[in-house]
């Protein structure tokens, strides 16, 4: 069999993409090539890729960063990976993760939790102001995603912020990208500049106060908002599958205790791109029976192993109930997501209040035509939903 290759992005909704059912089926672990065009290994069922991302050789060095083989052409993937040495690099990733945890828990999140419910409602109010037909994904998932972002960092506005961000994570466009990228931290470090000499209550501000340099402080909040950016796309996947199967939605309208699962549901199905995050084996790792040779691309993917047949019975049907739910969605280990808690508020927030709030939104394409990022739309990492037609 030819090497499949990966193409990053236009998958269908709610299905897993046959090329990559294809891949799984020549084994949990299976060749393939990038779509920066090098080889790598692509993790498809969970408990290898649970048990890789626990694996301390696995990691984001790797002993020569230039030659090492790509998952894609981003700035974005290549801040993330060093030519430190292994051991070294987890204990700064784990300090990095020590300065984050604590703005992620307790006081902090139910604090947010009332803004967002408060931003969730403000977005409503503008979509139903304009009056149907609606983009929900540009009108509603993004700037919500956004505002809710802008308050949890600090940042006053969020459109520059906004266009930097998207700027730094398109694929293929390595040279805007690379300027996105430095104007961004540029940016970051003006933003904790000045919460130095005027703090408020938030992230970029309480990083301060622990970290004396503005260049960690930056780097920091570069980390945490590109890993929200995955959010509106999660959001936007969550309306499309309730719209597009009437009877789950009907579920959760009727009993809404099942918000909490129907949430888990979308977090497991609602992608529509591969959601790889690159590693790099520090020595030979023997798994599934293959070896991965030192210096070798691992591509953890958390798409494809939330349709794992040996774990969620019937995977491609959408299941509001679905229990239990263990999907990899937020990753494990040392890349457990800082913001899983944060992510739920807002996904629960919106979908209990679009439900309570527009009874009648539905889908004004088939759902299996929403349009999705990619080709001359341009691409983001992780993909993401180009549009969401919709009505009421
Ligand atoms: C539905 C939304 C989200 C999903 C599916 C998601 C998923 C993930 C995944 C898979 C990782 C691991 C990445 C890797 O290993 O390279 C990650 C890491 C991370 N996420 Fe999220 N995330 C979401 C929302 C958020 C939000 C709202 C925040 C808040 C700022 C956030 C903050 C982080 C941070 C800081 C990390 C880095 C953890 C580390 O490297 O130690 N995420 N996320």
């Amino acid at each position: 069999m030819e090497t499949p290759v990966l193409k990053c992005g236009n998958l269908v909704l709610g299905e897993l993409d046959p090329v990559l059912r294809a891949v799984r089926d020549t084994g949990p672990v299976a060749r393939v090539r990038t779509p920066a065009g090098d080889d790598a290994w692509l993790v498809t069922r969970l408990a290898e890729l649970r048990q890789l991302l626990l694996d301390p050789r696995l990691g984001k060095t790797h002993p020569d960063p230039a030659a090492r083989p790509r998952y894609v052409r981003t700035p974005m993937f290549d801040l993330a990976v060093s030519g430190a040495e292994p051991a070294a690099a987890r204990e700064r990733h784990g300090d990095i993760r020590a300065a984050l945890v604590p703005h992620f828990t307790g006081r902090k999140m139910r604090r947010l939790a009332g803004r967002v419910a408060v931003l969730v409602d403000e977005q409503i109010d503008e979509v139903l102001a304009a009056g149907p037909p609606a983009d929900l994904h540009n009108d509603f998932s993004l700037p919500l995603s956004f505002r809710v972002l802008c308050d949890l960092v600090g940042v006053p506005d969020s459109g520059g912020f906004l266009a930097l961000l998207l700027g730094a994570g398109e694929v293929d466009a390595e040279h805007t990208a690379a300027a996105a990228l430095d104007e961004l931290y540029a940016y970051l470090r003006r933003l904790a500049a000045g919460k130095r000499v005027s703090p408020g209550d938030d992230l970029a501000s309480t990083l301060c106060e622990v970290i004396p340099d503005d260049d960690d402080v930056a780097g920091l909040l570069a980390l945490a908002s590109f890993s929200f950016l995955v959010t509106p796309s999660n959001l936007s996947a969550g309306i499309a599958l309730l719209a597009g199967h009437p009877g789950e939605r009907d579920r959760v309208r009727a009993d809404p205790r099942l918000l909490d699962t129907a949430v888990e549901e979308v977090l497991r199905v609602g992608r529509v791109a591969e959601s790889c995050v690159p590693r790099y084996a520090a020595e030979d790792i023997a798994v599934a029976g293959v070896v991965i040779r030192a210096g070798d691309l691992v591509l953890c993917d958390h798409y494809s192993t939330g349709f794992d047949d040996r774990v969620f019975p019937d995977p491609e049907r959408f299941d509001v109930g679905r229990r239990p739910n263990p999907h990899p969605a937020f990753s494990y280990g040392l890349s457990h997501c800082i913001g899983a808690p944060l992510a739920r508020v807002e996904l629960r927030a919106a979908y209990a209040a679009l439900l309570r709030r527009m009874p009648d939104l539905r889908l004004t394409v088939p759902f299996g035509e929403i349009p999705m990022l990619g080709g001359e739309q341009g691409d983001q990492v992780g993909g993401s939903i180009a549009r969401l037609p919709m009505t009421w």
